[in-house]
């Protein structure tokens, strides 16, 4: 299949980025708005998902799109704060994340408010700020297209889906805690990142083991953490040929198949989340075609 992915979705991370997410001006044109979104964007320097308060405007809706939804399980909870859109700029450097993002807020400012920001970066190759690896059971190269990707439909094709959830990490509780704590609130150790035979069934990795799942809830973790302030968590970004993994995990997580609740939540906990839909490039430009009229 050729690749119509935005390439940021199967290309390696780059070390810093800048998780943007807008919502659309009142009197917003949306076609016109898509069309200018399109122009501004340069394929290599970030990705773009429309969430369902922008595409609701638009001719046509996109199968499986949907809003974050909120919920709740036994004392944890899981907010929603869907976006119109959201952008991840990314670079080798804070210069570049800097000025590819002015460039692009600026560009999008007459059809779209910056509601929020929040700069990511990649922590000692690939870690969780917790020191976990992370990414481990990603699918690898091959099987990456698979099941991020879109396979069919024309203006779809190449098409991805995008959960986006911002947790926010107590690590000094998490710290306070022993080792062998610590490596059951995983599910694996930390200095081997082997996985632990004995998991308690609360181990986050039991919680969300893919093949557990039927079907297998297979997605593409590219999640990157975050720091500012004293505030610091992960900016957990899920690519899919659909949301329903990434949901049916989540779920999962939250104590909605046995009322077992994963562990992260004893020292983390989710504070935004939203879905959107990153279309397909052709020609270097989002190809948009999908919406007819446009
Ligand atoms: C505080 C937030 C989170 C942290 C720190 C975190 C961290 C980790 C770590 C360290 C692993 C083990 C290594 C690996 O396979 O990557 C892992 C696995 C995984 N996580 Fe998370 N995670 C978080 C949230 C989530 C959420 C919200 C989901 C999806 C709803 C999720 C889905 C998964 C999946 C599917 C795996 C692989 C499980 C397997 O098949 O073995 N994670 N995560």
């Amino acid at each position: 299949m050729r690749n119509l992915s935005q390439p940021f979705i199967l290309a390696p991370s780059k070390p810093y980025g800048l998780s943007l997410a807008f919502r659309t001006v009142p009197d917003i044109d949306p076609e016109r708005a898509v069309n200018r979104l399109s122009d501004g964007f340069e394929p290599g320097a970030a990705v773009v998902g429309l969430g369902e308060p922008l595409v609701r405007n638009l001719p046509k809706t996109i199968p499986g799109l949907r809003t974050f939804p909120a919920f709740s399980g036994p004392a944890c909870t899981v907010p929603s704060t869907q976006a119109s859109l959201w952008v991840l700029v990314t670079g080798e450097n804070r210069t570049e994340v800097f000025e590819r993002s002015e460039s692009f807020v600026r560009h999008l400012d007459k059809d779209f408010i910056l509601e929020d920001s929040m700069d990511t970066f990649i922590y000692a190759g690939g870690r969780d700020l917790t020191g976990y690896e992370d990414g481990t059971e990603n699918p690898n190269d091959a099987e990456r297209p698979k099941v991020a990707l879109v396979d069919r439909g024309k203006g779809l094709q190449g098409s991805s889906f995008v959960a986006v959830q911002r947790w926010v990490h107590n690590l000094d509780l998490f710290h306070s805690q022993s080792k062998n704590q610590r490596n059951n609130i995983i599910g694996r150790k930390q200095d081997t990142n082997e996985e632990l035979e004995n998991a308690p069934l609360s181990a986050h990795v039991k919680r969300s083991a893919q093949e557990s799942y039927d079907p297998a809830a297979f997605m593409l973790r590219r999640s990157m953490p975050w720091s500012r302030d004293r505030e610091r968590g992960l900016e957990f970004i899920a690519f899919g040929k659909t949301l329903d993994a990434f949901e049916r995990v989540l779920r999962r997580m939250t104590g909605f198949d046995d009322g077992i609740v994963d562990a992260l939540f004893s020292f983390s906990r989710p504070v935004r989340g939203g879905y959107y839909w990153c279309p397909p490039v052709r020609k270097n430009r989002l190809d948009l075609s999908y919406f007819s009229r446009l």
